[in-house]
């Protein structure tokens, strides 16, 4: 399938670490513009190089924290600048700790709100209108099951991706008679291949509560409530986005796809 993809300038945020990584390379190997943008310099980094050696057409990290205003529009100029112009922006920023609601602090709480939903309001406010001025481009959001469902000891967790779909459906109303696409993919359980897929911020990191998800015992627990019986790569995640974000799905936008091995069906 030709996807259209060869030259486009995307944006993947946060790309330095596990699934946006495989986004960035996904891209990579269409031979697009990838532009790594993320906090995490030695990650970012070493996502761009391996982008250049799987055939993309230019790499770059660029420093960005995506909860600031300021960060993201410079981080805008600066891929303009480089690439020329901007064509996908995949919101990918995320971040989670399992949590009773009720015990929950208020700084985590914010935390939590800032980098699920806040950032990705930021990143479209900012980066759509250029998209809407030449009349093309598409937006990815990640967001994830738990924001269809609801999910035990993930209510902030939960909220913020409920509001990241919504607000999808919402900007693929209001931006789709310029010709921009907004659409949305929730992956299921997705741990990194290796240690090293997991970046220095990465919530799979060792000390970080998701690692110890990471054993045998626990991945077999996740399975068995997936109708596939297995956990899901980066990778398929990725393909899905790849796709969303192509030619290939021109007549698709305010959707909300799942990558969860049949987790959720609505
Ligand atoms: N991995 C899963 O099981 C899973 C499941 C459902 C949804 N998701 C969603 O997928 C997305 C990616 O998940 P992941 O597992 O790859 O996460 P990860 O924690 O491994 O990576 C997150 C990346 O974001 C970067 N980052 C953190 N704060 C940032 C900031 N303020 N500005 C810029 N970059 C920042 C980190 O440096 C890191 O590179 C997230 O939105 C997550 O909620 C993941």
């Amino acid at each position: 399938m030709e996807l259209g993809l060869r030259g486009k300038s995307v944006i993947v945020t946060g790309a330095a670490s596990n699934i946006g990584r495989a986004i960035a390379l996904a891209f990579a190997r269409e031979g697009a513009q990838v532009a790594v943008a993320d906090i995490d310099r030695e990650g970012g980094e070493r996502t761009a190089w391996q982008a250049e050696s799987l055939g993309a057409q230019r790499a770059a990290f660029v420093a960005c924290d995506v909860t600031e205003r300021e960060q993201v529009a410079e981080m805008m100029e600066e891929v303009v600048r480089r690439f020329g112009r901007i064509d996908v922006l995949v919101n990918n920023v995320g971040w989670d700790r399992l949590r009773l609601f009720l015990e929950e602090p208020w700084e985590e709480m914010e935390r939590k709100v800032r980098l699920n939903l806040w950032s990705v309001l930021i990143c479209s406010r900012i980066v759509l209108p250029r998209l809407v001025e030449q009349r093309s481009g598409a937006v990815v959001n990640i967001a994830s099951d738990a924001g269809r469902m609801g999910e035990f000891r993930e209510a902030v967790y939960s909220a913020c991706k409920g509001g990241v779909i919504a607000l999808t459906k919402a900007l693929a109303r209001e931006c789709g008679r310029y010709g921009v696409r907004v659409n949305c993919v929730c992956p299921g359980t997705t741990m990194p291949a290796s240690p090293e897929d997991a970046g220095a911020y990465s919530m799979w990191r060792a000390g970080e509560e998701l690692a110890s998800w990471t054993t045998e015992e626990m991945k077999e627990r996740i399975a068995r409530a997936y109708p596939l019986r297995r956990l899901g790569t980066a990778e398929e995640v990725a393909n899905a986005v790849v796709f969303l974000a192509s030619d290939a799905a021109s007549f698709i936008t305010g959707q909300t796809l799942s990558v969860s091995g049949g987790y959720t069906m609505i």
